[in-house]
């Protein structure tokens, strides 16, 4: 006790150590508990170099697009078609979702993945991703092991759902759910916010805390063990996510020298919220939107096209060399000033998963086509909200089926259930006839 009392006050936490040294019993324990989890240290370093940060002491000087190119255009994607399906099939690839946010800005009290767009089959985003999943698995005739990450805030929550839910008829075994860390929020002035029950203010320390909870959760040493080579990273509120996308795969196994890989879109805009690719003083990486100062974000061409073009859409590839190197790398801290605990401007730190990139060196950037791949369900209302998401999946099954000669209605869209296709194949006509009104729904664009 002694013990936490001195690090605490050697940390410039008085005002703790004197609230812990106040309480007994239960209430000392729990408090007791929560300082122990954190690292005062850390957080002193942390807040005596955030306070006096500006945001251009996020980005490097030396900022450079990074360039890329749509890969459906390339030769060789059917090639890495196959190699992908090869490497599924031979169950050497995972999926990672990391679902441990607030979702705050949905407005959504849940866990994101339990939200329904309002699709006609009314299903949750966990409910696509496990189809998805599994019509992949039973394609290429191999189970595809699945991490889920989540937060204290909301890990009862995620496995309550898959549970409810018969775990969507995958394998309960072949599916690991697992908490990430926390960080305690500090005050303006550095000293740790506690909130009225006595406990520490304890958030989520981003999704960049993912590699060292794969491993202290011991999920690393599952996917080792299962002989993955291969980990696909994704976020948990993209409603067209191709989950383990076999082209992706193969691609990154095809190209050999990078760690990871990394799915790209044009950006629909200047202001549009993602994360731009760029290199940093000569390395791979990721700016966020929230880090990158306007000159850069509005640049131009001289065609008038964006320098700083790539979107991060949140699908990344890791082979399983470079998640073990993350679990000790240390990743930078990011933050964002928020009122916690009614008090203003605390600091909330956290780390960003793509700053894994410039710590492995070369990364392979993957274009996609942003209506095939992206459309994330962000915003209660607006731009890419439940209604934006369920319009674009309708509108890419219409395209999936006039690709298959199916006759559709030139004013409904079409739902097509991920148990029937994964990706717009084995679609027709008589597929169509059999499954309307089953796991084909038609509905009207709104
Ligand atoms: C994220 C990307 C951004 C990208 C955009 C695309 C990061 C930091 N930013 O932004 O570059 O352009 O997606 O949609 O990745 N999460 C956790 N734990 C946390 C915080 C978040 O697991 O502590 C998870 C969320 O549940 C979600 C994902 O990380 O699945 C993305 O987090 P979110 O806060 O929604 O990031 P965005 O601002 O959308």
């Amino acid at each position: 006790m002694n013990n936490i009392v001195s690090k605490l006050n050697a940390a410039g936490q008085q005002e703790l150590a004197a609230r812990l040294e106040s309480l007994s019993g239960e209430a000392r324990e729990l408090l007791e508990r929560d300082v122990l989890s954190q690292d005062w240290e850390e957080l002193k370093a942390l807040y005596a170099e955030k306070s006096a940060a500006t945001l251009a002491d996020n980005v490097s000087a030396d900022l450079k697009p990074m360039p890329f190119k749509i890969a459906a255009d390339d030769l060789r994607y059917d090639f890495w078609k196959e190699t992908g399906e090869i490497l599924l099939q031979k169950g050497q690839v995972a999926a990672f979702l990391v679902a441990g946010g607030q979702g705050s800005r949905l407005g959504f009290d849940g866990p994101k993945g339990m939200f329904d767009i309002g699709l006609p089959s009314h299903k949750s985003l966990f409910q696509l991703q496990a189809e998805r999943l599994q019509n992949l698995a039973a394609q290429v005739g191999h189970p595809i092991p699945w991490c889920i990450m989540t937060s204290p805030l909301n890990h009862e929550a995620t496995v309550n759902f898959f549970t409810e839910h018969k775990f969507f008829g995958m394998d309960r075994d072949n599916i690991r759910f697992f908490e990430q860390g926390t960080i305690c929020a500090l005050d303006p002035n550095g000293k740790a916010v506690v909130d009225e029950n006595n406990r520490l203010a304890l958030v989520p320390d981003g999704n960049g805390g993912c590699f060292r909870a794969l491993a202290q959760s011991g999920t690393l040493a599952w996917l080792v063990e299962k002989g993955v080579q291969y980990v696909f990273l994704y976020s948990v509120d993209n409603a067209l996510c191709r989950i383990c996308d076999p082209a992706f795969i193969g691609a990154l196994a095809s190209e050999g020298r990078s760690m990871s890989a990394s799915k790209v879109v044009h950006k629909a805009g200047p202001n549009e919220k993602v994360g731009i690719f760029a290199l940093q003083n000569g390395k791979p990486g990721v700016v966020e939107y929230s880090d990158l100062p306007e000159n850069y974000r509005d640049m131009t061409n001289a065609d008038g096209s964006l320098t700083f073009d790539g979107g991060n859409i949140a699908i990344h590839l890791f082979k399983l060399a470079g998640l073990r190197k993350l679990q000790t790398s240390r990743l930078p801290w990011h933050t964002a000033r928020k009122t916690v605990c009614g008090i203003e401007k605390c600091f909330k730190f956290e780390q960003f998963l793509f700053d894994a990139f410039p710590l492995l060196g070369s990364m392979l950037p993957f274009g996609v086509v942003r209506e095939e791949e992206f459309s994330p369900v962000k915003n209660a209302d607006g731009n890419d909200s439940p209604k934006t998401a369920r319009n674009m999946i309708g509108r890419l099954h219409k395209e999936w089926l006039k690709k298959a000669h199916v006759e559709v209605k030139e004013d409904k869209l079409y739902e097509i259930s991920p148990t029937i296709s994964y990706a717009g194949e084995g679609l027709s006509r008589r597929l169509f006839v059999r499954e309307f009104g089953r796991g084909i729904l038609e509905f009207e664009e709104n």
